[in-house]
């Protein structure tokens, strides 16, 4: 289940009541802190923050592979178990849908319990309504990796910029080589003139969100924390379709012809 992203303030009464009803609850969180208040709620709470290692060395995917099997192991022994993610559990992460699917298959109840989301704090801190224009969320790795078509006429919200481009899935930050490549891809669909908003949210309520506005051009200079999101408004406006506007109204007035005639009889 996900804790969502600010201490105290945004996890359900269900969540609440799953995490106080389990045998054993897992933890993979912002801050220490957070821990440390989930613990009051049981008495089991393990982390999962150990199985990173030192940082060095250990490609993540393995560590997120270990939480997978420790969470299984507690479940194959008959227990009723509860993973807790901050955020939302099934946004950008792994293991919590890995998980899920392996409790199924090995015929186990599984479900997921979805929480706040960094993405949701941004619409709200931000002031961006994703219906405005469409609103398209991407990886920033992933979009260097893959040739990936972009639609400059939405947002683009890009996650774990702090660590773009990182071959090894072994760091947790990277430099400005790094973010300068995204600005060379971003660079064929945005001006290097366009805005780019780095967005933190806030974690613990005495804490306000943290919103700064550079340009494409400035990014790879600009540090970037693994915590922070990266906006760029659309740079294009919509265009309207008036093949389809045109037959959009056409069955209108089909309908009103139809319903007249009807009408009459
Ligand atoms: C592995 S993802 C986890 C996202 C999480 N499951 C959620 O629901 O927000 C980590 C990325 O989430 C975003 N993120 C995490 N904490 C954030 C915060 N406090 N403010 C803004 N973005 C955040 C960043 O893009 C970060 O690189």
């Amino acid at each position: 289940m996900g804790l969502g992203m600010v201490l105290g303030s945004h996890l359900s009464p269900l969540s609440r009541s799953h995490i106080e009803q389990a045998d054993v609850v897992f933890a993979a969180l912002s801050d220490g802190i957070v821990e440390l208040w989930l613990e009051r709620m049981h008495p089991d709470v393990r982390s999962l923050q150990s199985y990173y290692g030192d940082g060095t060395d250990k490609p993540r995917i393995d560590t997120y592979r270990e939480w997978v099997e420790v969470m299984m192991t507690e479940v194959r022994a008959g227990k009723k178990v509860c993973a807790v993610f901050y955020g939302h559990p099934g946004v950008f992460a792994w293991s919590p849908h890995e998980v899920i699917r392996v409790a199924r298959e090995e015929g186990f109840a599984a479900h997921m319990e979805p929480g706040i989301s960094a993405e949701d704090c941004l619409y709200a801190d931000v002031g961006i309504d994703p219906g405005r224009c469409g609103c398209q969320h991407y990886e920033a790795t992933q979009l260097l990796f893959y040739k990936t078509p972009l639609n400059p006429q939405a947002y683009l919200v890009l996650w774990q910029v702090g660590l773009v481009g990182d071959l090894s899935m072994k760091r947790f930050s990277t430099g400005p080589e790094y973010r300068q490549v995204l600005v060379d891809v971003l660079s064929h669909d945005y001006p290097l003139d366009h805005e780019a908003i780095i967005y933190r949210g806030a974690t613990l309520p005495i804490q306000q969100p943290r919103i700064r506005r550079t340009t494409l051009r400035e990014l790879p200079d600009t540090d970037i924390s693994s915590e922070e999101t990266v906006v760029l408004p659309p740079t294009q406006s919509l265009t309207s379709n008036d093949e389809i506007l045109r037959r959009l109204t056409e069955i209108d007035r089909a309908q009103i012809t139809s319903a007249n005639t009807n009408g009459g009889i």
